[in-house]
């Protein structure tokens, strides 16, 4: 393994094990500076930013990217913001925890707003906001939880309006995000339109579930 594959191995599994929101964002503000050189390495290929963005635009079929508002949630560096701005996305928010992270997605120029917010209590944006939500890297082990995060998602999307994440396959269900989304889906607030999985990060053996869920019409 590469030298900044093999750093970022160490801060992922750092992160993954952080007890809490303040560990996990300690980890965050000390890897943002090369985070992107990091999980960019080439043995690393850290591929699920692309995949989300081209899933988000192939599903969100009713409206072009141009005319699409999004919120990319875990936003990070802005690699899934970057993708989405390439398939012409203009008006693109995204929210972290870590304010290094959301640093240097602002200098990607990708966004029109960002701010600070832990996903693991409920978000300050509106309620039926946003055409798609994406969320990717951020449903992992010692990051955010599907209680409130998968609901506030659904809440900020507007009806017909689509959420896209990644859920690390071995906590789909032993965390209760399978649960959760039957949950949703139950209560008629979403459609399930794929749990497909998906390599995560190329020549690691990371799975994800590429989870997205359309927003119901209202009764
Ligand atoms: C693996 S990175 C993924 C970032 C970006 N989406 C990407 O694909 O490159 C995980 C991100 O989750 C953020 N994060 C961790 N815990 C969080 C929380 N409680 N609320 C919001 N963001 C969180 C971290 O700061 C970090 O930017």
């Amino acid at each position: 393994m590469s030298a900044p594959a093999a750093t970022a191995q160490l801060y992922l599994k750092q992160a993954r094990n952080s007890p809490n929101s303040k560990d996990c964002m300690e980890i965050y503000d000390k890897w943002a500076a090369t985070y992107n050189d990091e999980v960019g390495d080439s043995a690393q290929s850290y591929v699920a930013p692309v995949l989300v963005a081209q899933a988000a635009i192939k599903f969100k079929s009713s409206k072009s990217p141009a005319d699409s508002v999004i919120l990319d949630a875990g936003c990070g560096t802005g690699l899934v913001g970057q993708a989405l701005a390439i398939s012409g996305a203009r008006a693109i928010d995204g929210i972290d925890l870590s304010q290094p992270m959301l640093d240097i997605a602002r200098d990607t120029g990708a966004y029109r707003d960002l701010a600070q917010a832990d996903m693991n209590k409920p978000i300050a944006q509106k309620d039926d906001t946003y055409d798609i939500v994406s969320c990717v890297g951020t449903f992992t082990l010692g990051h955010v939880g599907p209680d409130p995060a998968l609901r506030e998602l659904v809440r900020v999307t507007k009806t017909k309006g689509i959420v896209v994440a990644t859920i690390l396959q071995e906590i789909w269900v032993p965390f209760g995000f399978k649960a959760e989304v039957e949950k949703l889906e139950a209560e008629g607030l979403v459609e399930v339109v794929s749990t497909d999985l998906i390599d995560y990060v190329k020549g690691h053996g990371d799975k994800a579930v590429l989870l997205i869920l359309k927003k119901s019409q209202r009764a």
